[in-house]
């Protein structure tokens, strides 16, 4: 399989190189830098030098930890890239890592400065340049490390100093090593941002070449340089923002060999399906099938309530479905797909920080299909992502979206799924959103959605007893979907939804606010 734009040796592109050492904040270093403008690439803290070359990085950023340089186990770096030539960046972790290895002394700090400590800077050149740091306001550094530099190496100057004398930064102006013991990344640094920026643009000379249009003019390229002159590629859509942002690109660099696949399995949102289908046309120049499959899940889904069960049959539904289509013209070499970076971290996973990964894997493709695969955004971020997305002209309908699951409406059904239960979910769920859209209130929450429960209860309308479903309301907000809490909207909103669902869907006797985090919930009811 083919490893699509990974290869970095082809693209002229400027880099930064961060090494992983495990630290809580690593992928935030990563993605500050490139929102600098500068394209930063996280490899394993024991990456040989060898393959750091091939980069030919303009700077390198050693990540925190949450070792200690003392344990006997402690992640090393090569120490060849001291040598390099190449600016080097050590934060927390890393400085204490560089200072040791350099000749310094470094020891468990007998004060341990976590949280936040303000410093004073003995040196503003290159690195507190900005006129913001000399202002004792903004010299407020994030610390979360015992440990300390005592004696800096040879050859370097401390550069800043906390409140308790701990050195707060040191560098080498000759042969640019700098090392700072704060945490330069989280917001909680006033002007660490500045830091940062200080040592891609005055200390690695970078300039700002990470851009969505750059990305998407290295991205053409490469899609048309891979599949040569004559090859097709297919993709599948499934109205989400990276397939979609995908589809934009190819149709960008080859539409005349790019067919795009959507097969509606009947289980999105009210009208999406349409209003994803009628854009596609709209907009994509290649050619466009839409397979209207929702007969066959639905009949295939019929009488199943065990979610997993649910979800195996969806994804294998898919997966037959796509084949039918896209293996039965002959004529097609790749397959493209919208895996993100995230997705693909290589990271020092062997020091703690978990790699995130997406447990679910729904609407996948397996590679036994036996296509060349193309994943242009392997390289993004999913705030990237919508950059990107934003550049070749996606409306916000897709670039802002909710984190929708593959198995979508299933998921949302408590047991069995039919056509009138999916019908009665998608009004319910349609009054819902268009109230936190009329509120205001979408752009702050995760996500926000009905579910048909499995309970039906009683109630009266007009004179009669009437037996029901309950239908409960979820919005919850959240940063990665790992962990969530339920949004506290005003008991005015979640009355009128409620007094609107009632009204407007005569069968649901009753609506329920559900009020659990994650953990100990999940997003999802299924
Ligand atoms: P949970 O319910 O585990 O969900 O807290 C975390 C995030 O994943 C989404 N989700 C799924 N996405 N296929 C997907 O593609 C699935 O089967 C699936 N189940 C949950 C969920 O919407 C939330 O964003």
């Amino acid at each position: 399989m083919e490893h699509f734009l990974a290869d970095n040796s082809e693209s002229l592109r400027e880099k930064v190189v961060l090494l992983d050492f495990g630290g809580q904040y690593s992928m935030l270093i990563a993605r500050r830098v490139r929102e600098a403008g500068v394209y930063c690439e996280m490899l394993p803290y024991d990456t040989p030098w060898e393959r750091i070359r091939e980069y030919n990085p303009a700077g390198i950023i050693l990540s925190g930890s949450p070792a200690s340089v003392y344990q006997e186990d402690a992640p090393r770096c090569d120490q060849a890239i001291y040598e390099g030539g190449v600016p080097i960046l050590g934060i927390c972790y890393g400085m204490h890592l560089l200072a040791g290895d350099l000749g310094g002394e470094v020891k468990r700090g007998s004060r341990s400065e976590f949280g936040r400590t303000s410093f004073t800077i003995e040196e503003a050149a290159p690195l507190f340049k900005d006129a913001s740091f000399r202002e004792e306001s903004f010299c407020n550094g994030w610390m979360s490390h015992q440990d300390e530099v005592l004696k800096p190496p040879p050859g370097f100057n401390v550069l800043a100093r906390t409140e308790n004398d701990t050195m707060a930064a040191i560098g080498d102006h000759e042969r640019k090593i700098y090392g700072l013991q704060f945490h330069p990344e989280v917001f909680h640094t006033p002007g660490g941002n500045n830091v940062l920026k200080n040592f891609l643009f005055e200390v690695c000379g970078c300039s700002r070449t990470w851009t969505p249009q750059s990305f998407i003019e290295d991205a053409v390229a490469k899609i048309r340089r891979v599949m040569g002159e004559r090859e097709k590629v297919v993709c599948a859509l499934s109205g989400g923002v990276d397939s979609s942002v995908v589809a934009f690109l190819l149709d960008k660099a080859v539409a005349d060999r790019a067919v795009f696949i959507f097969v509606d399995h009947g289980l999105l949102r009210l009208d999406e399906a349409e209003e994803v289908v009628r854009l596609y046309r709209e907009k994509l120049q290649g050619e466009f099938v839409h397979i209207d499959a929702r007969d066959r899940f639905l009949n295939r889904l019929a009488g199943v309530s065990d979610p997993e069960e649910k979800r195996r049959i969806i994804g294998n539904e898919f997966i037959v479905v796509f084949k039918e289509n896209a293996l039965s013209r002959g004529d097609i070499t790749y397959l493209a797909q919208g895996t993100i970076y995230p997705d693909v971290i290589e990271s020092g996973s062997a020091y703690g920080s978990a790699v995130i990964k997406s447990h679910h894997n729904v609407g996948g493709l397996p590679e036994e299909l036996g296509f060349e695969l193309i994943e242009p955004l392997r390289e993004l971020f999913k705030d990237e992502v919508r950059l990107v997305g934003a550049e070749l002209g996606l409306p916000d309908s897709i670039l802002k979206r909710q984190p929708f699951p593959g198995p979508g409406l299933a998921v949302r059904i408590i047991g069995a799924v039919s056509a009138e239960k999916l019908l009665l979910l998608q009004k319910a769920d349609a009054i819902f959103r268009n109230e936190v859209y009329a509120a205001g209130l979408a752009e702050d929450l995760w996500q926000f959605f009905a579910v048909l429960t499995d309970v039906n209860v009683v109630g009266v309308k007009g004179d009669d007893r009437h037996y029901g479903p309950v239908i409960a309301l979820r919005a919850v907000i959240s940063e990665d979907a790992m962990t969530a809490d339920w949004a506290r909207l005003s008991h005015d909103l979640l009355g009128k939804v409620s007094a609107r669902i009632t009204g407007e869907i005569p069968e649901v006797a009753r609506v329920v606010y559900d009020i659990t985090s994650k953990p100990p919930g999940t997003i999802e009811w299924e």
